[in-house]
């Protein structure tokens, strides 16, 4: 008995060393320093003891209770803190998670990069309505009741006189009505046509330009647009324009450029051409003039529109035009 003290101590540290979990941790506290633990029984007995050696008995075994605590102690705290490096844990010193803050549409981004370099060349923005009247749309535009131009956009018909814009072109008469030469304005927005496949979509978006000024000339309309267009696909890109055929301008023209992808080669992207489409433009026609109230001897004008999805997928390379506006976040976030 007088020694057995220091064997259940000696004992329990030993095994206290290859405790590695609480759980372990908590079995041997029981077994030796719970209730019935083997160090509580040995100080319960004492008094058991001839009166003689109680004093000694319970002074080692006090002395024993209390290494033995602070040893369980320590293994405890040894315990959480490696445990604190491998589970999970909420570890409150690790910098916080930036919420998602989004960006801009690429259609968003594209239209506004168009607007500012025609803003550099002094342009006004312009904006008109979506749903518009058969009058702006297509009569002031010199696309009259059964001209066979009508039937090159597929119109959404609110009423007999009443449509949504197939095009920004009716921004220009009614900028031209509000106000008179010179004018130079920018007219981004949506307009819409029944269509829909690979390229065309029911909604979409266009840029209207238009200058008018006593003095503007085709080599001005050529000479801007040029510039644009290496601007636009910061590019030095050839381009060439091909005589083509407007109601509203003459004479008109449409531009393109050399294929993005082959070069001029000819691949399935230009199909085959080596060239590709990307806007049209022209002198304002003097029918155009005379509805918005222009003087024709005086004034001359240029105007170009584009699509600005086309430009978009262009520059971006994508071939599908509805990926645009599926809000598929995998997409979008590419921008
Ligand atoms: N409005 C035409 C279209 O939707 C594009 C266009 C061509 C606009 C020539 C113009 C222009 O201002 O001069 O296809």
């Amino acid at each position: 008995m007088k020694y057995n003290i220091d064997q259940i101590k000696e004992n329990a540290l030993q095994e206290l060393e290859s405790a590695d979990s609480k759980k372990s941790l908590e079995s041997l506290f029981v077994k030796y320093l719970g209730r019935k633990g083997r160090v509580t029984q040995f100080l319960r007995n004492i008094s058991n003891l001839p009166p003689g050696e109680r004093p000694e008995a319970g002074k080692k075994a006090n002395l024993a209770k209390k290494s033995l605590d602070a040893a369980f102690q320590k293994k405890r705290r040894d315990i959480e803190s490696k445990a604190l490096q491998t589970e999970d844990r909420i570890d409150v010193s690790l910098p916080g998670r930036s919420p998602a803050t989004g960006s801009l549409h690429p259609i968003t981004r594209i239209t506004d990069r168009i607007c500012d370099i025609f803003v550099r060349f002094g342009f006004d923005i312009a904006e008109g309505p979506e749903v518009e009247t058969d009058y702006y749309n297509f009569e002031a535009l010199n696309i009259q009741k059964n001209h066979p131009a009508r039937d090159m956009q597929d119109t959404f018909y609110i009423s007999d006189n009443i449509v949504l814009r197939t095009h920004t072109s009716p921004i220009q008469v009614r900028i031209m009505e509000q106000q008179a030469p010179p004018v130079r304005i920018i007219a981004p927005g949506k307009v819409y046509r029944c269509d829909s496949d690979l390229t065309h979509t029911p909604m979409f978006h266009q840029v209207e330009g238009l200058m008018v000024d006593k003095k503007a000339t085709f080599g001005d309309l050529k000479g801007m647009l040029t510039l644009f267009i290496h601007q636009i696909f910061d590019d030095k890109i050839s381009l060439r324009f091909r005589p083509s055929f407007f109601p509203f301008t003459e004479p008109s023209a449409e531009v393109d450029i050399l294929c993005v992808i082959c070069r001029g080669k000819g691949c399935r992207v230009c199909s085959g051409t080596g060239w590709l489409e990307v806007l049209g433009c022209g002198m304002v026609h003097p029918a155009v003039f005379e509805n918005a109230g222009y003087d024709t001897d005086l004034y001359k004008g240029f105007a170009f529109g584009m699509g600005i999805e086309r430009i978009a997928m262009l520059k971006y390379r994508i071939d599908d035009i509805r990926k645009y506006f599926e809000n598929d976040l995998r997409f979008l976030r590419q921008f």
